[in-house]
Order: structure tokens, then sequence, then C-alpha cells
């Protein structure tokens, strides 16, 4: 991070933290214009966030001092700045809408972009339209897709938001775990017959992902009693076409994408496929057209109108100014439940780093946890925490000005708690207000709300396909600048790797015949020699 321009903001917070937002409210009465920006159909209200005019102007001066533009420019581009792959970082190129090319290692990489959105496309096509049989001869109901990580949380995501706009004769599901549970679960709710399966991993070596798809394709032939179903019943979605064709999948049922794209980021490329085929090409491309407006106004607007900068700047300003160890996600919206659990991956994976671009520790903190759940079920389970608890936890709250389900007055009641809540952790109410309310003194204490809790509000007028697309390129665009600012490398994961080595070690200790010779610490033997000794 740029030390001098991180010290004149750490100068800057000096000045303001000890005013509460009341008194910066009351101060200035364009407060809520000043710091409210929109685009790509989003309205980011920022205004209940510790901050003056002074210091945004030293958070943009950080985000300017770290090179950022240039930063931008280099990820839009098609440069290697992923650089401990040594691969160019383009999940924009996924959902570029213009007739400029894009070029990777000097290759245009927009026909081959387009070709397998036709690809997607064709096919998504003849499984709603019951045009794709089975094995049998039966139209599909149900897809299963199988994957893990950026190959499970984008897609489930994803689909459970734009349930709206989906096939209802259709079901998908999702299994990514390797626990058995969740694919057996998964196999009861379908009838072989009418599953289409979708194997989903970048790299197809991913050990949950082709042990569940192994199993899911025994299950198959089992079922249908003939090897042969499997070309009726797989399809891959993968970068690797050679592990593809070993698995048994024609390839000409692959469906591919590419090492520039990072599998947190890979929603809108193949890994989309159960989405398209749940909402249908044309919804799928006003969900891609969504991510392209927020790229470009990413791209294109000043810092100080630009939503995810000024995001990250904030995030930024709690992490490294207040010590914030989280933040969390809220979206007033059922649809959103998943959300969350789909950015902890795309942030923590991405900014969960201690080492900087040039190999060194850093001295400050990185990415933050992320958390969250839909309201208004947090308010009756973690909000009390976030109201009256030690520690800062800044929130981003999400809704829509309509609901899909106009029933009664539920959507009213809904945003009525939404509009109420950052209303409460900004303003808080005082001893005074409490006594003033006749409240017994022992209990003013308790019934006191300190307030200056920060808060985003984004408001969109439903939630669609392109606000949707507009939202999560929102967040990946939050985090890439954050990683920029904090000077470290959000594309790798190198981070994931020592657990996955040491697991395969630890499976063949597990399945050996004879006790083995274990080499671990003493705790690891120990659970190791119980877990043997009770599945005996
Ligand atoms: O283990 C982490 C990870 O590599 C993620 O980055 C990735 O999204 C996930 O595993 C799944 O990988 P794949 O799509 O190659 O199966």
């Amino acid at each position: 991070m740029n030390k001098a321009a991180w010290n004149s903001v750490e100068a800057e917070i000096a000045e303001t933290q000890a005013i509460h937002l009341r008194e910066l409210f009351a101060k200035d009465p364009d407060r809520a214009s000043r710091f409210t920006i929109e685009a790509a159909g989003w309205t980011l209200d920022y205004s209940k966030n510790r901050i003056t005019p002074a210091l945004m102007k030293k958070l943009l001066a950080l985000a300017e001092a770290s090179d950022l533009k240039r930063w931008i420019d280099a990820m839009f581009s098609g440069e290697a700045i992923n650089e401990t792959e040594n691969r160019a970082v383009l999940h924009t190129a996924l959902r570029n809408q213009s007739d400029s090319p894009i070029l990777v290692k000097g290759k245009d990489v927009m026909p081959d972009v387009r070709a397998v959105l036709d690809k997607m496309a064709q096919f998504s096509e003849l499984v709603r339209k019951g045009k794709w049989l089975g094995h049998t001869g039966k139209r599909i109901k149900y897809v299963v897709n199988i994957g893990i990580g950026g190959s499970d949380l984008g897609p489930a995501m994803a689909y459970q938001s734009m349930k709206p706009y989906s096939k209802r004769s259709i079901a998908c599901h999702f299994v990514s775990n390797v626990d058995a549970s969740h694919l057996a679960e998964t196999l009861r709710e379908v009838k072989a017959e009418q599953t289409l399966f979708i194997v989903a991993s970048k790299t197809f070596t991913t050990q949950e992902t082709m042990t569940n798809a192994e199993s899911a394709r025994a299950w198959l032939i089992e079922k249908l009693g003939d090897s042969k179903a499997v070309a009726k019943h797989f399809v891959a979605v993968s970068t690797n076409a050679e592990k593809v064709a070993a698995f048994g999948i024609d390839t000409t049922n692959m469906f591919g994408f590419w090492d520039w794209v990072g599998g947190r980021y890979s929603l809108p490329s193949a890994v989309g496929l159960p989405l398209m085929i749940a909402i249908g090409p044309a919804n799928y491309k006003k969900m891609l057209k969504g991510y392209y407006k927020m790229d470009r106004h990413f791209a294109t607007a000043p810092f100080s109108r630009n939503l995810p900068v000024v995001m990250a700047l904030l995030g930024i300003l709690y992490a490294n100014g207040y010590g914030a160890e989280s933040y969390a996600v809220l979206p007033y919206d059922q649809y959103l439940a998943r959300l969350a659990a789909y950015l902890q991956q795309l942030d923590m994976e991405s900014n969960g780093k201690s080492i900087d671009r040039h190999g060194n520790r850093v001295p400050y903190s990185t990415g933050p946890i992320v958390w969250g759940e839909p309201g208004t079920n947090g308010q009756h389970a973690f909000y009390q925490l976030i109201h009256q608890g030690t520690r800062m936890i800044p929130c981003d709250f999400i809704g829509f000005c309509t609901s899909h389900n106009a029933i009664s007055d539920h959507h009213d009641k809904l945003m009525a708690n939404f509009f109420a809540q950052t209303e409460a952790l900004a303003f808080g109410k005082t001893a005074e207000q409490c006594r003033a309310e006749s409240v017994p003194e022992k209990l003013v204490p308790h019934k006191t709300f300190e307030g200056n809790h920060p808060t985003n509000t984004l408001l969109a007028d439903a939630l669609t396909p392109d606000t949707f697309g507009a939202l999560v390129a929102l967040y990946e665009h939050k985090v890439f600048t954050q990683g920029i600012i904090w000077n470290i490398f959000s594309f790798d994961q190198w981070g994931v790797e020592l657990g996955k080595v040491l697991a395969s070690k630890v499976l063949t200790e597990l399945s050996a015949k004879e006790q083995p010779a274990l080499k671990h610490d003493a705790s690891t033997n120990a659970l190791i020699r119980r877990y043997r000794a009770a599945k005996q």
C-alpha cells in the first residue's frame, strides 16, 4: 500500500473519527446526495459511512497513488497481471458486448468466447424444448451440476437469484461436497432417465468433483443398465479437453473456457451453463449485458463516482483505519440468499493474502472476512452484535424497490426493515432519548444504541438478470481494486494447495489395510488412529 498516501488517509481519520454520524448529517444537509452515486441500474448511498469530503479526497488520492487506472487498463487489455501463474485476467471478455477485439498473446479471444456462448445457447434450447433426450428417449427434467468452488458457488447462487426467470419444469441441483451425503440426497430427488449431469471443473482434476462425477456415472449406469447412457446424460464444462475425454465424455459435449478465467470469476463463462438452461439464452444475455454495463462504468467513470472504487476505498478505510476484521453482506431479497457464500470465495480467495507483489510480508491487514444472510432473518439472529457488540462490522445492505412476489404488504414490510436498520445503525439511540421514554435508569445503558455503525445501501428497481449481472461485476471490481491498493496478487490461490497435498497423503493412510507408519505431528497421528480404530 502506498505509504505516503495511506499516512495522509490516517491523518484525516484522526481528524474525523471522533465525529458521530449524527453530527456529520446535522452539519451537512447535502450529505446524502453528496455521497450517492449511480451506475448500471444501481444506486449506492454511502453517506452513512464515517467519512467527510476531506477524507474521501484522501482515499481517492490513495487509489490514484496506487496506479489503479493503469492496472484497470492492464486487466481489461489482457496483460498477464496474474503474475504468479503467468496468466491474463480476462473475465471481462466473457461479457464484452462491443466489437473491439481483446487480445491474449496477440490472439483475439472474442471469436472463441462467442462460439462457446452460441454452443451453450444451442444446447440449452435443446434441453429446454425437450429435444435433448435421455438414453431412454425421455426429456430432461433435472440438471445436476457437479463442481466445487468457482465451478459451483457462482452457478448455484445465480440459479437461486434468477429463480423468477427460470423454467420451472427443469430443476437444477448443485452437488459440491465430497461428503457422499450431498450426492446421495440429490440423487434421491431425481430420476436417472431424465437427469443431465454437468461436470464442471476448470482443471478436471479436483478431487471432490471427480469423485462425485464418478459416483454419479456409476449410479446412472446402474439405473439405466447401459454404459452407453453416459453419452446422453453427461456433459462437461472445463478447460481440459484431454481429461474430459479420459473421463468418458465426448468432447463435442464439452463447453470450454480458458486459463485466463479464474474459477471464482467464471460464472459468465461456460460454468454458467446450468443457469442458461434454467433462464434461457435471452435472459442470460441480459445478465451479460448487466455485467458489461458495470465493467464499462468501472473502466471509465472517475474514481469519485465509481461504485466499485468507492466501495473498495470504504472497505480499506475500515479494514486498515479502524481494524475492522469483517464485513457483512445483507441482501433484503430471499433470492440472493447465497450471495454472501459466493462473495466469500470471490473476496477471501482473492485477497486473503499476506505477501505483496514483491514477495514481502505486508505490514497491514488485507482481505476481510465476508459473511452475511438475507434480511430480515439476520435481524433476529446476529444484528444484536452489529448494533451493540464491541466490534465494528461495516455492512452492505442490498435491496430492491419491487418484488417478484407482490403478496399483500410483504415487500413494504421487508423494505421498511431495510431502511430502518441502516438508520438505526447510523444514528442509534442516546441515553437521553431512553430517559425521555421513561426507561428505568438501570436499563438505560442496555437500551442505548451508540450508533455510528457504517453501512452502504445498494438499491435497484428490481432484481433482474441485468441488475444481477451488474451487482456481481460490482463486487468483482471492488475486490480487484482492493487487491491493487494492498499491492497483492488477487488472482492466484496458492493457499489452497497445502491442505490438498496433505489430504491425499492422509487418504492413503486412512484406507491402508495394515496400520500405516504415521509420520505426522502427535495430534494428527492420534486422530488418524482414532478414526481407523472406529471404522474397523
Ligand atoms: O481449491 C480452490 C479451487 O482451485 C478454486 O479456486 C476453484 O474455483 C475450485 O478449486 C474448483 O476448481 P476446478 O474448477 O478446477 O474444479
